[in-house]
């Protein structure tokens, strides 16, 4: 189970215009964005997205829903899946299946990774500091032809060549906190007793890794001589997933911009090199495979990706790992490209060897996406034989299945049918490509069906839902004055009173939404509506909402009055009450009036 406090700060984070975005053409409509509805074949939009409810509705089939129940449908996710796609997206950590993690071992958990980005940064000012003091180092940082403001930029420092050098910025050098953020390694002795801790980084230029909010979550440290490994990373710690983390995204975000375009290479010093040398925009995965995490956090910054390849044969085993984390976010909009440059060649040599323009033509020069695609799948198969062709199609399969259904796909399958001797539409029935955009198809559902007259309580219990802000606002006197009134509603108004004041400043029809997934079907056709309705101003609804609460008391009144004439009105009690009740409801009706005009 995935705690709903993490529900809800997922969607307070996410918003659903980017995540539909990716795989729905969306334009700007006023309030909305539209587009052509990715749940049913249409030829014009009524698929609309809402930045204000963070919610899409589809007016053709009636499809709507929160950016998690987007992916569920769209891309086939399950509930967890679709929850951690969104939270490595937007750089947050599904807690592990803990029911509901209580409020204490949260604070323990927020306080313990507080206390390792401490260290990571205590650390990084550490070995900066060393830097200065360590002439070999700067030595090494020259003769690889940087300058001190490219070091600088990238807070390049020095562990020094001792065992435990991080004790003179860690008095308490056994602090559990070490460890946990990789900076020390704790060694026991064979029987386990006796444990030393030591630094793991010695002698080695650093390299710190940020995320993209400037904070140090790892390092890595590279040797100066031959020795080994030449690399030496941090481990996974919970500040740092190699998968998720790009180096040098958090400096290079500007330049992404300026350039339209982000460089993705294979080695930190390739990106400090570039930076210095006129490309800015370049970033590095982690000595590890490109993962669709990264892929996904590229697009974020910017529509265009341009991967350059070492020309080793190990620079073509991550190229073909990259494309195929590519393939999922591959969409009519975005550009993706792969550079492969000569043997013995990474960009930091060829830039100082070829020049900053021979540099630039390769990357004008790069492979599409789909070009790199064909090339791979056709590999070396003879294209004369049935055999071959087909083994082709095989190849071609998986990777076709992996790209969302678009234009680019299209073509894809045409240049495939053409390479294969076949035709386009064999290929999309053979691979099941044909209904590959409708993965959850719903009925629509009768489109003009109004709803039965929206009575009192209805209305009420509809503006709770879309406004689940409102629900805090009410007094207790407006909450008894509804359950009194709407008595087989009470339970349910309780239900989402609490809901939402449980929910506190995050309360929104999108989190409510979530809240409800289960067991909610009682909700099922109000969100229906409230989903398709024009937005209004909170001003406005609060207006509302008091207008209504004001029409519930004057019916109990009303009620209460009646029964009272009914019983004759015999005592002094009876009759004074009825004379109390008579002003309240000329009260509320003025109050009403004055609402009104
Ligand atoms: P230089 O040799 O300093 O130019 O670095 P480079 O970035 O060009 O290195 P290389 O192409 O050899 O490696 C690319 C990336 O792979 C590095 O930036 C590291 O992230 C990773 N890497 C290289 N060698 C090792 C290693 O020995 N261990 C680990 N864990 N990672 C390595
Ligand atoms: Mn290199």
């Amino acid at each position: 189970m995935i705690p709903q406090s993490f529900i809800q700060d997922l969607l307070n984070r996410v918003d659903i215009v980017d995540v539909v975005g990716r795989y729905v053409q969306l334009k700007k409509g006023g309030a909305n964005f539209m587009g052509l509805c990715p749940f049913h074949n249409e030829k014009s939009p009524s698929f609309t997205v809402s930045p204000t409810k963070q919610f899409y509705h589809c007016f053709g089939c009636g499809a709507h829903g929160t950016a998690i129940s987007f992916l569920i449908e769209y891309s086939g996710l399950g509930f967890v899946e679709a929850v951690k796609d969104l939270a490595q997206g937007v750089g947050m950590t599904v807690p592990d299946n803990d029911d509901k993690i209580p409020p204490a071992q949260r604070a323990e958990h927020q306080a313990k990774s507080m206390a390792l980005s401490d260290a990571m940064t205590r650390a990084s000012d550490f070995f900066r500091q060393q830097l200065r003091s360590a002439p070999p180092a700067v030595a090494y940082l020259k003769g690889r032809g940087l300058t001190g403001e490219v070091a600088a930029k990238f807070g390049l420092g020095y562990s020094p060549d001792e065992w435990d050098s991080l004790r003179k910025v860690f008095p308490d050098y056994e602090v559990s906190a070490l460890v946990e953020a990789g900076l020390v390694i704790d060694k026991s002795d064979d029987d386990g007793a006796h444990r030393k801790r030591y630094d793991r980084f010695r002698d080695r230029i650093m390299f710190p890794i940020r995320n993209t909010k400037g904070q140090v979550i790892g390092f890595g440290g590279r040797v100066m001589d031959g020795g080994e490994p030449k690399y030496l990373n941090s481990p996974e710690t919970p500040l740092f997933q190699k998968g998720s983390e790009l180096y040098g995204l958090f400096e290079a975000r500007q330049a992404i911009r300026e350039a339209g375009y982000a460089l993705v290479t294979e080695g930190y010093m390739d990106v400090v090199a570039l930076s210095q040398l006129g490309f800015p925009q370049a970033v590095a995965t982690l000595g590890t495979a490109c993962t669709p995490i990264h892929v996904q956090k590229l697009l974020r910054q910017t529509d265009c990706v341009i991967f350059s390849f070492d020309g080793d044969s190990a620079g073509r085993r991550a190229a073909r790992r990259a494309l195929d984390a590519c393939l999922i976010h591959a969409s009519d909009n975005k550009v993706i490209k792969f550079l492969f440059l000569p043997t013995e060649h990474d960009p930091d040599s060829y830039v100082r060897e070829m020049g900053a323009e021979a540099f630039e033509q390769q990357i004008k020069d790069a492979m599409p996406l789909s070009q790199f695609l064909l090339k791979e799948v056709t590999g070396d198969n003879d294209l004369r034989t049935p055999e071959g062709r087909a083994r082709v199609q095989f190849e071609a399969k998986p990777m076709l299945q992996a790209l969302p259904a678009s234009s680019l796909r299209l073509q894809i399958v045409r240049s495939l049918a053409q390479i294969t001797q076949s035709m386009p539409n064999e290929i999309e029935s053979l691979f099941e490509l044909s209904n590959p955009v409708a993965p959850a198809r719903r009925p629509p559902p009768p489109r003009s069906k109004r709803m039965a007259p929206v009575g009192l309580e209805r209305q009420i219990v509809r503006l709770l839902v879309a406004h689940p802000v409102l629900a805090a606002e009410l007094d207790d006197e407006a909450l008894n004055a509804i359950a009194g009134f709407a008595p087989d509603q009470a339970e349910m108004l309780r239900q989402l009173v609490e809901l939402s004041r449980g929910m506190g400043e995050q309360a929104s029809f999108a989190t409510l939404v979530e809240h409800l997934r289960e067991g909610g079907s009682d909700f099922d056709t109000l969100i229906a509506e409230i989903a398709a309705e024009t937005e209004s101003d909170l001003d406005v609804v609060r207006q509302e909402m008091a207008g209504a609460v004001r029409q519930t008391r004057i019916r109990m009144v009303d009620e209460e009055m009646q029964r009272l004439a009914n019983a004759g009105l015999r005592d002094e009690d009876s009759r004074s009450r009825y004379r109390e009740l008579t002003q309240q409801k000329e009260r509320l009706k003025r109050q009403s009036d004055a609402a009104a005009g």
